[in-house]
């Protein structure tokens, strides 16, 4: 594989980087290049504090700063030493993603602290502004190569001015990122995963304020939680190793982001791309066998208990049935087919066994070498699957051959997971780990870098959260790190409507999600409300273009879609490239309206979504080109839908539009609506 050193695609605004060192001053401040947000470091009684304002008010009082390390008492740091700045303004070319061509515009100030310890003698942080928020890292140059380090805290907090409204689940839990969001006063907080997303509720004067907590380019560190103290300030706490320290570092080092988004809009936070301005560019030289796209699978039928992921009479993957999906695929213009349970150690209780799982021995009625000459045949490609229960050396042990096999097949992508309660994983030398603490962030990158040598993509179910290490690691294609459809099919209780209103501001945040939206028969012959899916056919197809994946599963069975042509053309019209992304209307758990254009296309897709509640929405067009008409293809809600009583009707119609009209929703009780624009002139 070719690696190589980063750099930027192109630098069609200019860069602007004048770097100046300022004398030490007792407080120094720098402003984003639009100068909307401000952020102010000093020290104070032997603390490092940085402060954040936007538009001239406060937004995030003063906090600490600082890691603490094993051996030495926390530092005292008793001076801001030296102060540089730097601004740059550069765009580069996303590979695949959301939006094709991203602007990286911004500030730079770092500052140089002293501390009392030898470890903190002198650190840097630096701080990242953008118009929409921040970031900031810590560098501990100082400390000397190959020293071998502990970190036992970091004081890093976040202060939030004002009263907040937080959308959030208890970190730590054994089902990991798969929870249902509550919404609570900012200050119950106990303790949260990020993206954490808080709405100002009182101190809101001049319009709204949405503030999201999170990192960006999570590598070899442990991932941060944030710890609530009762009063509204949160603090990070990282995913520990077992012997209580939270990462092990070899200094020199330095951290990954720590990131606060800041707008006036819930949209304002989704749009946001500071998140991938803050990863490196693309290690991966050639990106060409990187491709997004959408697939079926051999998958739903387990999760409905049609067929079994392990051998046996009801064995789900078996030659015959992959290649009934396979004439599927091809007939309408899928890309792949994922199958799993089709190696051995899915019989009795995989989850407890992980470490019987093979990852490259089929079962006797799956021959991997016919299918994939099938899929050949057919133009479509066998999405793997490594299921390793969180056997994670079983799985380290047989990468490189499992990777080289699947190469050499055809395969290109390949579905993992994670399966085993957090805080359980099991590593080399029999410690327990959490499933996002440094070890399980190092062994997911491990993952991807052998699959990159190998040429196939990751999809990582069960993962460490997103940080937006894909513009690193463009073969980083989608994770699912949240409640998913699966909850559908099974979940006690299932997602209610609001969820996917929820996740495009939160999880979302993150990067993108393998959520696999497109279940047509949510009820699936289930009686209670809260044992199957709750949403309307039109919510199912919103899907697709509200929650951002680059590979994007038609999730049901292939007889579902064929009973209902007029709603699967959506599906089949809808691609998962984008050449920009604009999130129109929204607010937190009740309702999101999303446009995208095709990458390369003249086409706009819109996805609306409304929670429990009917919501009529109007929708200006002014995305579309000005002076161009436009066939919406609107399909909503039908009479009398609603994801209780009525979840199956749909209306689909046809209108000329141009840039000046509006489109009215009128969205169902967890109902929505999708829309092509197919562009006329
Ligand atoms: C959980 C994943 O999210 C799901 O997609 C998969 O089918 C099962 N694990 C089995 O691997
Ligand atoms: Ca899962």
């Amino acid at each position: 594989m070719n690696l190589r050193t980063p750099a930027l695609f192109g630098a069609v605004l200019g860069v602007l980087a004048v770097p100046t060192l300022a004398a030490a001053a007792d407080r120094e401040c720098a402003q984003s290049p639009g100068k909307v947000i401000e952020v102010c470091v000093f020290t104070k009684d032997g603390s490092a504090f940085y402060e954040v304002s936007r538009a001239g008010k406060p937004v995030l009082a003063a906090a600490p700063l600082g890691l603490t390390f094993a051996g030495e008492p926390a530092a005292r740091i008793t001076a801001l030493t030296a102060a540089k700045r730097g601004a740059s303004d550069t765009t580069w070319e996303q590979p695949w993603g959301e939006q094709r061509v991203i602007r990286d515009n911004h500030s730079e100030l770092t500052v140089s602290l002293a501390g009392d310890t030898p470890l903190s003698k002198t650190f840097d942080v630096t701080f990242r502004l953008f118009d929409d928020g921040l970031g900031f890292r810590y560098a501990y140059g100082a400390i000397p190569a190959g020293q071998n380090v502990s970190v036992t805290d970091d004081r890093t907090s976040f202060r939030p001015v004002g009263a907040y409204d937080a959308w959030w689940y208890e970190g730590l839990g054994q089902e990991r990122d798969e929870y249902l969001y509550k919404q609570t006063d900012a200050r119950r907080i106990t303790l949260a995963e990020t993206p954490l997303t808080l709405k100002r509720t009182a101190g809101n004067e001049a319009g709204g304020l949405y503030l999201s907590f999170h990192e960006a380019a999570l590598v070899d560190f442990p991932s941060m939680l944030l710890a609530g103290d009762g009063a509204g300030t949160l603090k990070a706490r990282l995913m520990p190793w077992q012997d209580g320290t939270l990462a092990r570092k070899t200094g020199p080092f330095t951290t990954p982001w720590r990131t606060v988004l800041i707008g006036e809009t819930a949209g304002a936070l989704a749009d946001s791309r500071i998140e991938l301005n803050l990863n490196e560019p693309s290690k991966i030289a050639d990106t060409s066998w990187i491709k997004p796209g959408k697939y079926v699978g051999v998958w739903w039928e387990m999760h409905l208990e049609r067929s079994t992921w392990g051998s046996g009479p009801k064995h789900g993957a078996n030659t015959a049935n992959v290649e009934r999906y396979m004439d599927f695929a091809a007939k309408y213009g899928f890309d792949g087919v994922l199958v799993e349970g089709w190696n051995e150690g899915w019989d009795g209780d995989w989850i407890s066994n992980g470490e019987k799982f093979s990852f490259t021995k089929a079962y006797p009625d799956f021959d991997l070498k016919a299918i994939t000459d099938y899929g050949k045949k057919k133009g479509v490609k066998l999405i793997g699957h490594n299921e390793t229960a969180g056997a994670v050396p079983n799985y380290e042990a047989q990468l490189e051959d499992a990777m080289k096999l699947y190469e050499s097949v055809g395969i290109s992508q390949v579905k993992t997971g994670y399966v085993r309660h957090s805080g359980t994983i099991l590593d080399q030398q029999g410690e327990k780990q959490w499933f996002a603490g440094q070890y399980m962030v190092r062994h997911n990158l491990h993952v991807a870098q052998v699959a990159a040598q190998h040429h196939i993509s990751i999809d990582a179910h069960e993962p460490v959260k997103d940080t937006g290490l894909r513009r690193t690691w463009p073969n980083m294609l989608s994770r699912e790190g949240a409640r998913g459809q699966e909850f559908n099919a099974w979940g006690n209780p299932t997602n209610p409507p609001e969820h996917t209103t929820i996740l495009p501001f939160t999880r979302m945040l993150g990067g993108p999600m393998d959520f696999t939206p497109g279940i047509f028969d949510v009820v699936h012959g289930k009686s209670e409300l809260t044992r199957r899916g709750q949403s309307t056919l039109a919510v199912q197809l919103a899907l697709y273009v509200v929650l951002y994946s680059p590979i994007q599963m038609a999730a049901d069975l292939p007889e579902n879609y064929e009973a209902r042509p007029d709603a699967f053309q959506f599906i089949r019209d809808v691609p998962t490239d984008w050449e920009t992304s604009k999130t129109l209307q929204g607010e937190i758990g009740d309702y999101i309206v999303t446009a995208r254009q095709p990458r390369g296309g003249k086409d706009w897709f819109l996805g609306a979504l409304t929670d429990e509640t009917a919501r009529k929405l109007t929708q200006k067009l002014d995305f579309l080109a000005p002076g161009k008409r436009y066939e919406a293809q609107i399909y909503a809600d039908g009479p009398g839908a609603d994801y209780i009583t009525n979840t199956t009707a749909l209306t689909v119609s046809k209108k000329v539009v141009t840039s000046k009209d509006s489109l009215d929703f009128d969205m169902a009780p967890g109902g929505g609506a999708a829309v092509r624009f197919k562009a006329l002139d």
